[in-house]
């Protein structure tokens, strides 16, 4: 006889796993997530069994009382997975099984594998992730959008190269990150479109000879549409890629601004500072400011991107049909959505709590040449020479200035260096055209750094963002939903309503 049989697949097997071999196969850790999701999917499957009469409505009763129970249990800390069960799918299926034996507990499998199983669960799972991480975003944008508010005309370098490149306005930056962020909205909402079709009833791989009706499991749990090819979804990981995909640019993104916030609130560029609640001091220097969660941001990046290459390194051997490898997509994409939520719960707070120096702003505006380009364009506009010709003269003046030791602050020298090249600009003119804060209103092309075009774009982003906010809330709402109607259906059948009334 041997030792009794642990699994509900050992029918074929005449021994145990060994202990080495259950923890080496089991994914215990990563399915601890899943349980509510796997536990909805379970319920909207044997309802549509029943609907379909595949089995009977007193089987569902008992299969929903036991799995209510499960649920409840599990919130209380009685019900938790054990490993030797495998994964989440065979330990609720056991609990269900250990408390109303085989013969009733053993029929909520009709139909369907836990190859289908795992995506209904890792998907419903995803949506909520997303949604969150939307969520997150668009409260970093509010945060952007605020500096923007208070700083359409407070100047600062751009730089190109990380060298100063031409004005622009402290708003402006802001609104950059906006403009930015936005098409991480869109990454996200076309990663969850594509997670959101129903993989149940796809069973192993071909489908069943049960008369299923995956409409009514799509309805139950939430989804847009089946995924309608059994093959084709039961073999599918890109969805899970495409996630990742758009949080990896996400983590980019974020690490684009730490890297900012990190030398912005260096001595030397000195134009940030940051909250004391949100940076770090030295166990050995006592003058130490740090900018560790904006470092700890950009650290964490490379772990977003690994968890991209893992997949993606995972899924180019795999022949079609489930694959073991598969399991191991959970716990990187898992790792991923924990890093982008974490850095997103904290990142607009320490936004909001910065303070930004508008005074070494402009000091630093005005010592490197930034408004060369003005001067450049005001040539070709007023002397009737070619932007080639007149950048070449601009460039010989900044040339001798710094030659001097001088900047444009040295109106006199300025003014007699361009007269040498034919160039005559009274003294007040070139004030006015070397003014970094004249310049920035004066770039009034579309996009451009004016105020008048950042208070549009910020007018603009806002309603973006107001369109995104509601495509979330109606995406929770559907899932809301839909998981409020598969619990109306369990009531009505627990309270020994004979029809589940399925579609009221
Ligand atoms: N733990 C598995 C996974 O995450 C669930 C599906 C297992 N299916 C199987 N045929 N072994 O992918």
């Amino acid at each position: 006889m041997g030792n009794p049989k642990k699994t509900l697949w050992g029918g074929r097997f005449s021994t145990n796993l060994t202990s080495e071999s259950v923890a080496f196969t089991h994914s215990i850790e990563a399915d601890t997530r899943l349980i509510v999701y796997d536990i909805w999917g379970s319920k909207a499957h044997a309802i549509m069994l029943a609907q379909q009469e595949i089995i009977s409505d007193t089987d569902l009763q008992e299969i929903l009382r036991w799995l209510c129970k499960a649920e409840e249990d599990y919130q209380n800390g009685t019900f938790t997975l054990d490993p030797n069960k495998e994964d989440v799918h065979m330990n609720v299926e056991s609990y269900l099984i250990d408390n109303v034996g085989i013969e009733l507990g053993g029929k909520l499998h009709t139909a369907r594998s836990r190859n289908d199983q795992v995506l209904v669960d890792a998907r419903l799972y995803i949506r909520d992730e997303i949604l969150t991480i939307q969520r997150g975003i668009s409260t970093l944008c509010d945060a952007f959008l605020t500096i923007a508010k208070d700083h359409v005309d407070t100047v600062m370098p751009g730089y190109t190269h990380t060298q100063h490149a031409q004005p622009i306005s402290l708003g402006f930056w802001a609104t950059a990150y906006v403009s930015m962020f936005l098409r991480d909205q869109k990454r996200l909402q076309s990663a969850y479109e594509l997670a959101n079709t129903n993989p149940l009833g796809a069973c192993a791989l071909a489908g069943t000879t049960f008369p299923i009706d995956r409409n009514l499991t799509t309805k139950l749990l939430g989804f847009d549409s089946p995924h309608e090819h059994a093959l084709d979804v039961i073999s599918s990981r890109d969805f899970i890629a495409e996630t990742l995909f758009a949080l990896s640019l996400v983590m980019a993104n974020l690490s684009r601004l730490s890297e900012e916030i990190i030398y912005w609130t260096s001595y030397e560029y000195g134009i940030a500072v940051l909250d004391d609640a949100y940076s770090s001091g030295s166990s050995i220097m006592p003058q130490k400011k740090n900018p560790d969660i904006a470092e700890l941001t950009r650290g964490r990046t490379g772990r977003v991107y690994g968890a991209l290459i893992d997949l993606l390194t995972n899924l180019k051997g795999l022949p079609m049909g489930y694959n073991r490898d598969f399991q191991e997509d959970k716990p990187p994409l898992w790792e991923a959505f924990d890093i982008v939520k974490s850095c997103l719960g904290i990142l607009p707070n320490l936004l909001k709590t910065t303070e930004f120096k508008t005074e070494r702003m402009s000091e630093l505006v005005n010592a490197n040449f930034a408004t060369a380009t003005e001067l450049a364009n005001y040539l070709v506009k007023k002397h009737q020479i070619s932007f080639r010709e007149s950048h070449e003269i601009v460039g010989w003046l900044v040339g001798e200035l710094v030659e001097n030791e001088r900047t444009f602050t040295d109106l006199e020298l300025t003014h007699n260096l361009l007269k040498q090249k034919d160039m005559d600009i009274p003294i007040a003119q070139l004030k006015q055209i070397l003014d970094a804060e004249l310049a920035i209103q004066n770039n009034q092309s579309l996009g451009g750094t004016s105020p008048t075009e950042v208070s549009r774009m910020i007018d603009n982003f806002e309603q973006q963002l107001n369109e995104m906010a509601m495509h979330v809330s109606s995406c929770q709402t559907k899932i809301d939903d839909a998981y409020k109607e598969s619990q109306r259906i369990v009531k009505n059948v627990l309270k020994g309503s004979a029809e589940p009334s399925v579609g009221e």
